[in-house]
């Protein structure tokens, strides 16, 4: 099997190391022979720590896809549009099956791609796009594959769960916490695309259109990333008995898909509370086999390219399943929906420290039938800055439209200083502190 591989980063250079380096051992559990014929890099002269003599370079990735001594093409670019898309495009026009970890160009283009591989016989392969060393796709594409599918849910972007995960046992704040992630590497300088969960609704996308058979519908999917979780915020989902995840949840309620990503308090107790540092998890709710849940290593070059090398492998061996299991042109275009869903919140103001201010928002919560289970004023005013202190609050069962309508009086109290904090909780704590 020949090989070109587009993009000698992170995880293409890696991919290529393994593939050389651990050539024999790969040909013994697989069957097959694979062969690095051709890379493309923007610099031809740098060294990605493997031997390039033997091996093609081409300084434009598209001129790979019609090169006759290569079966697969490999793209590890990145970028949803760009030379990643015109690659891929290229290389299914000439019959080559293309492995990618792109998970902006699959959430954006992959139904399109998907089919366009499946027209022609060919294969899309994408595991290294979602949860990257975490075989997700593969589990519930094919080993779920019997499971009526009521919930996924992940923590599916390893720099929020880096920085969610310090802030809690640091106590340290956001911006601080975010600084040394980008210097440790695990944050990168613009940071936007991970802490503001656009990262991992791209994954969430395509865990939903396979897990429900529809076209990825990232619009759809409402999005809040990780910026407004305070120190506060963390301390106080201690005491009631949290953590504060970035959770990626798709569920099915009777044929109405909802789809979110966004900071939610989890039980101490629970898997998704024990995954910190950059690790990823993805669990998975279905009939008849219950709950499975997959921890592991979300990015890095060993985990991201033990993905697309198991990928380059299904494709050789003529195992590579449909990327969305079923047809792409069988999936529906039902879109997701995100009213009407009943949960628990939990609620942060910034407050002036005087009289009848906790009355006035109790009072709009009221109003909105929402019944307030615990609250908690943090401090006194001559602690906090201008004479405000922060309150924190979580309700019993709420319907999300009555709370985002309640949010949004209570933001026009004269009290009220700054725009409130509001997080999902999911599941019961086990030692609930009641105050
Ligand atoms: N890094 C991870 O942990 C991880 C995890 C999961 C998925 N992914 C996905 O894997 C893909 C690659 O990520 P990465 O982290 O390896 O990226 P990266 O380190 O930035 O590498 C990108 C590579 O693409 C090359 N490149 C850029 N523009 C090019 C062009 N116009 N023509 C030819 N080559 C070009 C660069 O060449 P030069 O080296 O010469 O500049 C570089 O080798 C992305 O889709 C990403 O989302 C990454």
């Amino acid at each position: 099997m020949k090989i070109a591989i587009a993009g000698l980063g992170t995880v293409g250079a890696e991919t290529a190391r393994q593939l050389i380096h651990h050539h024999d051992q790969i040909a013994q559990r697989s069957g097959m022979t694979m062969t690095v014929t051709a890379v493309s890099a923007r610099d031809a002269n740098r060294d990605r720590g493997f031997p390039m003599d033997g091996i093609a370079f081409e300084q434009d990735p598209v001129a790979l896809a019609s090169r006759d001594d290569v079966d697969v093409v490999v793209e590890l670019i990145g970028g949803e549009d760009g030379p990643a898309l015109d690659l891929i495009e290229a290389a299914l026009a000439n019959g080559k099956s293309v492995v990618t970890a792109n998970k902006a160009l699959l959430a954006k283009h992959g139904a399109r791609l998907s089919a366009a591989a499946e027209d022609a016989g060919l294969a899309l392969a994408g595991e290294a796009s979602v949860a990257g060393g975490i075989p997700s796709l593969k589990m519930l594409r094919e080993g779920l594959v019997a499971n009526r599918i009521s919930r996924i849910s992940g923590i599916l972007n390893g720099t929020c769960n880096y920085i969610l995960s310090t802030m809690e046992t640091t106590g340290r704040d956001f911006d601080d916490v975010l600084s040394e992630a980008q210097a440790l590497g695990y944050a990168e300088a613009d940071p936007s695309f991970d802490v503001d969960g656009i990262d991992a609704a791209h994954k969430l996308a395509l865990l939903t259109a396979i897990g429900y058979g529809v076209v990825p519908d990232f619009d759809a999917i409402s999005i809040t990333g990780i910026r407004s979780v305070s120190a506060v915020d963390i301390a106080a989902a201690k005491n009631f008995g949290y953590a504060i995840r970035l959770l990626a949840i798709a569920e099915n309620h009777q044929g109405a898909i909802t789809a979110s990503v966004q900071p939610t308090m989890v039980p101490l107790s629970s898997g998704l509370a024990k995954v910190d540092g950059p690790l990823n998890a993805v669990a998975i709710d279905g009939e008849p086999i219950g709950s499975v849940i997959a921890i592991g290593p979300g990015a890095g070059a060993g985990a991201t390219a033990s993905a697309v090398l198991a990928d380059i492998v299904d494709v050789a061996t003529g195992r590579a399943a449909p990327f969305f299991g079923a047809k792409a042109d069988t999936l529906s275009t039902a879109s997701a929906s995100n009213t009407g869903d009943i949960c628990r919140f939990y609620l942060r103001l910034t407050v002036y420290d005087r009289p009848g201010v906790l009355a006035d928002v109790t009072a709009v919560l009221r109003d909105h039938n929402i019944s307030v289970e615990s609250l908690l004023q943090q401090g006194r005013a001559d602690e906090g800055v201008n004479g405000t202190v922060p309150v924190v609050l979580t309700t019993h069962d709420t319907q999300s439209p009555s709370m985002l309508a309640a949010i949004e009086e209570i933001k026009k109290l004269d009290a009220v200083t700054a725009e409130p904090t509001v997080m999902v909780i999911s599941g019961d704590a086990a030692h609930h502190d009641e105050s």
